[in-house]
């Protein structure tokens, strides 16, 4: 059986400046898991490797870890699948500090997850304490995903948003609170949501799939944000840019088949939000004289009817 070279990122605050990459050659046993082998290079190589781990069975969420550019759960994940002509590059997880090789700074990371109170919030006056708070299998069907969250921050690592906007709650956070809003014993639905459309809440997401594509569980933090966005929107909670956006969104696409980005950004501001308004005049000044602006008036769309058909097949389901 061949080597694999692990090029592992190394960094001790304590004697380096910066971090740099040292590098170790291991036989993968049959069947080892990427934590596996970190293991029999801290046990074998060199005891100073420094790494979070605790369970080994993914459940306690503290070995994820970049495997070769993402973020991984690396006790779920087979070494032999992340190497690539017989090396793998591992470094700390990402929009974190390192503190010390493999180990990254979480306080940012759990004072999100704090700030979407990550508690039932019942209503003490319906209820009466001596009982159980049941659920339908379908009221728990709402939350379940979320449930299987492990609080691994591998979604936190590769966020996309979180990497150009460090106040965005970011995906955990954000899995975490659908599972609250959501949850049928909880009775601060329209007050959790709210908050939740604050700036660098629900709106902030990009879409970019990244933390589902991460997620080591069913929790995929994307679909929750989803969620959490149809409970906004079905609850009228719109009065922000994030709402305003999606809808004027909607009705461009819905009336003439194209993004309008003429009145998009006027409809996401909202038309009595003066200073908002004006904010976009320097916007509108750089793009023209770039030559960016977009036509005043756009070529009509020739499927139009087709577009129509699926928002009214849409509308209908
Ligand atoms: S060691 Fe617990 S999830 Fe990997």
């Amino acid at each position: 059986m061949s080597e694999t070279t692990f090029k592992i990122q190394r960094f001790n605050p304590e004697k380096d400046k910066e971090t740099y990459f040292q590098e170790f050659k291991l036989e993968i046993p049959k069947g080892a898991t990427l934590l596996d082998c970190l293991n029999l290079i801290k046990w074998t190589q060199d005891g100073t490797l420094t790494f979070r781990m605790s369970c080994r069975s993914a459940i306690c969420g503290s070995c994820s870890v970049r495997a070769n550019g993402h973020a991984v759960l690396a006790c779920k994940t087979q070494a032999s699948s992340v190497a690539q002509n017989d090396q793998v590059t591992i470094k700390p997880l990402g929009n974190m500090e390192i503190i010390k090789d493999l180990a990254v700074d979480l306080t940012e990371f759990w004072k999100k997850v704090e700030a979407i109170k990550p508690w039932l919030m019942p209503d003490e006056k319906k209820e009466t304490q001596t009982t159980e708070r049941t659920q339908s299998v379908e009221e728990f069907l709402k939350i379940d995903k979320a449930s299987t969250c492990i609080m691994c921050s591998s979604c936190y690592s590769d966020c996309c948003s979180m990497a150009v906007d460090k106040s965005f709650l970011g995906p955990t956070a954000l899995a975490k609170a659908q599972r609250f809003v959501e949850d049928s014993r909880d009775k601060e639905t329209i007050s959790r949501i709210k908050e939740l459309s604050e700036d660098a809440g629900i709106w902030d997401c990009t879409h970019c799939g990244e933390c589902s594509q991460r997620c080591p569980t069913e929790a995929k933090p994307l679909d929750r944000i989803v969620s959490l966005r149809t409970v906004a929107l079905n609850s009228g909670v719109t009065n922000n840019y994030g709402a305003r956006h999606a809808k004027a969104f909607v009705k461009s696409i819905k009336s003439s088949g194209i993004l309008n980005e003429n009145t998009i950004p006027v409809a996401s501001m909202g038309f009595f939000n003066i200073p908002g308004l004006l904010s976009l005049i320097p916007v509108g000044i750089r793009m023209f004289l770039k030559g960016k602006n977009p036509p005043l008036i756009h070529h009509p769309m020739q499927e139009l009817d087709d577009v129509k058909r699926i928002f009214k097949k849409f509308e209908e389901k």
